[in-house]
């Protein structure tokens, strides 16, 4: 069996980013696969959808395991028969100062923040390549385009990795139709970006926020819109990028 509408798997989408991702795609029509370590709170977006009329499931996918992912990608072409979208969207932010950063904490954020892209979209390749088509997008950050970011190294060396993930596939599957994309945003509203702990927390997102040119905190939204367009055909002929979402910050001159 195939389904009409597009499949959309977003990793990391109970909450922030990629809750809105889903919510998005979820207007849009397609059929969104809501996936995350935070069950309830999947749950709840994969709920929202359906009672708004649109189409979802909910599955618990840890980006960590190879074999959650193949296993949750042979039973959305079991039960589907297609996968059109990926959104890698899934991360952890710790701040950590170098003295105290150990392998294990290295190997956790690379682990999540840039294997756990690869393993999402592996498994998933055979049935786009079949398709001929598919679109791949990858949730970079300022922190891995541009800036550093003091006491994350191992978050920004991470996100850097995520545009040279974004390059490589990009052009190895260009042929095949599949696009790979990325989004690098700049300060968002989230529960990541409102960690005082790891993050700038809600003081010091105050304090950033006249530094933007736009002069205010992106929503989550606002990057779930960027992420749809870089999904649909009207981003057709473009692979291989990653856009810098962040209201001017970049580009602003202080
Ligand atoms: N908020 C920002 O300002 C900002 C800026 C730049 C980049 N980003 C990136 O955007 C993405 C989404 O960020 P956000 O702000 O919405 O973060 P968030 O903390 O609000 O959400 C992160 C999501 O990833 C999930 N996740 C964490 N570890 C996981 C794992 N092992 N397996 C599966 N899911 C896991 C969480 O459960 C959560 O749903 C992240 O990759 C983040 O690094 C965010």
């Amino acid at each position: 069996m195939t389904i009409e509408r597009r499949v959309v798997l977003v990793t990391g989408g109970g909450i922030g980013i990629g809750r809105a991702s889903c919510e998005g795609f979820g207007r849009a029509g397609d059929h969104v696969v809501v996936t995350d370590v935070l069950e309830a709170q999947g749950k709840a977006v994969a709920q929202s959808i359906v009672d708004a009329g649109g189409s979802a499931q909910f599955v618990a996918l840890n980006v960590r395991s190879t074999e959650q992912a193949d296993a949750v990608m042979a039973d959305i072409m079991a039960r589907l028969g297609r996968i059109d979208v990926i959104v890698a969207n899934a991360g952890i932010a710790h701040r950590v100062p170098l003295a105290a950063l150990t392998d294990e904490k290295w190997d956790e954020t690379f682990d999540i923040d840039l294997k756990g892209m690869f393993r999402v979209i592996r498994p998933a390749l055979d049935a786009m390549r079949a398709a001929q088509s598919g679109s791949i997008v990858c949730l970079s950050s300022i922190m891995g385009v541009a800036y550093g970011w003091d006491e994350h190294v191992h978050y920004s060396a991470a996100k850097s990795g995520v545009v040279g993930l974004v390059r490589g596939l990009a052009v190895e599957l260009a042929s095949a139709g599949i696009r790979v994309n990325g989004v690098a945003p700049g300060y968002i509203r989230t529960a990541q970006l409102l960690s005082a702990e790891n993050s700038l927390g809600p003081d010091a997102a105050e304090l950033a926020s006249p530094y933007i040119p736009m002069q205010r905190l992106g929503e989550p939204d606002e990057i779930a819109s960027v992420i749809q367009f870089l999904a649909s055909s009207a981003a057709s002929y473009l692979t291989g990028q990653v856009l810098t979402v962040d209201g001017g910050l970049l580009v602003g001159r202080y």
